[in-house]
């Protein structure tokens, strides 16, 4: 397969963990014999400071006329500190996902074996959690009206979804629920906001079309604690925007770091890649960045066009370095390998390893990135 995949890898350690999951891509193009070619561009602190705007015209050209996008991260300190700034890097990612249609985000989490020990969990709480968040990305409160008032002393940030957002969100999240064990919970504030009203009202006449799948309702200050006491209870869950990005941050202790969790956000008709984890500038150049949810973020990438075998074997090679310690230190406090060695690790194995065959039945990820 020939894709053109834009590498977008933004501020921070974005750059050397993105670094990390093109080695790994182009170990899967040359065992696989796809060709995949990269073309990179500038987003966020660092698009600002060349031009002046976190998403100039021809980053955003170059994403739409690509296959897919590899996203590293953004942010920076001095943003940060100034809630004062006009120009902030989010808002290149906020524009992109809005200008790409990229309605859906899909973080999959997981706890794995090999790291129970190293979450704050304990590990038979969490022993066997396997969910995957469906978070709605182009509406609700990050994109509403905002107002400040002249004297500052005022501000609003309008929520707003349609039921048509909803909807075209529900199927996807029953679907992914379909090819897993059939539970969707959607987790919202259903006893105070009108929009998770809605949500509640639409999502009950769809679950009707998928007879096969449970859905239960949790407010989101339970499901926040039902997430640290009973992880387990979770399949799919699907949620509002700004609900989805606390929680997902929140289930990232279940894996052990956040340092290992990737996303797919996907629309009609393009799709983006990236870690959830951010910017982390205390930890950029200095090669202690994890670079495994970059990594797995390009294996959803690589299942989002149909490589499940390509896919799975990027995921057992992760397995296989983190069962063979070969980790930085934020998942290993003695280790000293660094971000490249990591990656070229899992790169070797991919080019040279037999051992890494894998179970043919089990070929997915666990959720659909196919819309
Ligand atoms: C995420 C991030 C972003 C978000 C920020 C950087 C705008 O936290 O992808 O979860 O809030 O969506
Ligand atoms: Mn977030």
């Amino acid at each position: 397969m020939k894709l053109n995949i834009a590498v977008l890898a933004g501020d921070g350690i974005g750059p050397e963990i993105t670094q990390q999951s093109i080695k790994v891509l182009k170990a899967i193009a040359e065992r696989f014999d796809h060709e995949f070619l990269f073309e990179e561009a500038v987003v966020g602190a660092s698009a600002i400071d060349l031009t002046e705007n976190p998403l100039p015209d021809a980053t955003l050209d170059l994403c739409k006329k690509s296959d897919a996008v590899l996203f590293g991260a953004i942010g920076d300190p001095k943003y940060d500190n100034n809630p004062a700034a006009k120009v902030r890097p989010e808002q290149g990612l906020l524009k992109l996902r809005k200008e790409l249609g990229l309605f859906a985000n899909i973080r999959p989490v997981r706890a794995f074996e090999r790291l129970l020990e190293h979450s704050p969990l304990r590990p038979d709480r969490i022993e066997g959690a396997d969910m995957v968040i469906y978070r709605e990305l182009t509406g609700g409160i990050y994109f509403g009206e905002k107002t400040l008032s002249e004297d500052e002393r005022e501000a609003s940030d309008l929520c707003v979804y349609t039921a048509e957002e909803i909807e075209r969100m529900t199927h996807l999240a029953f679907e992914a629920a379909q090819k897993r064990r059939n539970k969707v919970t959607l987790v919202d504030k259903a006893n105070v906001l009108e929009t998770s009203r809605l949500w509640r009202r639409t999502v009950k006449e769809i679950a009707k079309d998928y007879p096969d799948v449970e859905l239960d309702f949790l407010y989101v200050d339970n499901a926040a604690m039902q997430m640290i006491i009973n992880p387990k209870q979770f399949d799919v869950i699907l949620t509002e925007n700004m609900f989805g990005d606390i929680i997902s941050d929140e289930a990232s202790v279940i894996g052990g770091s956040i340092g290992l969790l990737a996303s797919a956000s996907v629309g009609k008709e393009h799709a983006l890649f990236e870690p959830i984890h951010g910017s982390y500038p205390q930890a950029a150049g200095k090669g202690i960045a994890n670079p495994i949810a970059s990594i797995l973020s390009a294996a959803m990438l690589l299942e989002h066009f149909n490589l499940l075998e390509e896919a799975a074997i990027i995921q057992a090679a992760v397995d296989k370095s983190l069962e063979m310690n070969i980790c930085t230190s934020d998942i290993n406090k003695e280790s000293s390998y660094s971000t490249e060695k990591v990656g070229t690790f899992i790169e070797g194995l991919i080019l040279d390893n037999e051992d890494l065959k894998i179970n043919g039945d089990n070929l997915s990820l666990g959720q659909a990135t196919i819309i």
